[in-house]
């Protein structure tokens, strides 16, 4: 015979989550680290690490990234039809720390170039995806972002990983 558990019903109180657990949960994903980046309307290049980089569809390839409402870089991803984004190598973490701290001048010493759309591509990326920004959504504190990858470029090498709020190593 078949036992029927019970199921709480809703409304689940999603405040009853405090932020700090929700980031304790949060913290055992182990991710890549990613710089994405992107030009303003001026051309210059701009870059911020992400943890959220997120591959979407096959056909058509679609990506996502969440920004940070507060993010100075969010007007450029508004303002520009394409972004990119870097999967960075594990040599690369200082790269990541300087991408999330540094107010700015973040590709002084930063060898890059720009790719078909014009956004810029990091040497040493393990990978790098071109995309035609799609759409915008926003999502709480964030904003999702979608693109359609246009280029693609990949190096050898091994993923730098994010994990309990420190960066890891493969092996
Ligand atoms: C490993 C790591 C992952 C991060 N992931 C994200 C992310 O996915 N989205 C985001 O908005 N900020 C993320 N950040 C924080 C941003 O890099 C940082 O807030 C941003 O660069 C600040 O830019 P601004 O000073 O120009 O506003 C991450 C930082 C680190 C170190």
């Amino acid at each position: 015979m078949l036992s029927r558990a019970p199921i709480n019903e809703p409304p689940f109180r999603a405040a009853a989550v405090a932020p700090e657990t929700f980031r304790e949960a949060c913290a055992q994903l182990a991710s890549g680290v990613s710089i994405a980046t992107v030009r303003d309307t001026a051309g210059n290049a701009h870059g911020m690490t992400i943890s959220t980089f997120t591959p979407v569809s096959l056909d058509p390839p679609l990506v996502l990234i969440c920004v940070d409402s507060r993010c100075a870089l969010l007007p450029h991803f508004r303002g520009s039809s394409s972004f990119a984004v870097n999967l960075l190598e594990e040599s690369q973490a200082e790269l990541s720390v300087a991408f999330s701290v540094k107010p700015e001048h973040r590709f002084e010493g930063v060898e890059w170039t720009g790719g078909i759309t014009g956004a810029p591509l990091i040497t040493g990326a393990i990978a790098s995806l071109e995309c035609r920004r799609t759409s915008m959504q926003e999502a709480g504190d964030h904003w999702v972002i979608f693109g359609e990858v246009v280029n693609t470029r990949t190096a050898p090498g091994r993923p730098l990983v994010y994990f309990e709020r420190g960066y890891r190593f493969l092996k």
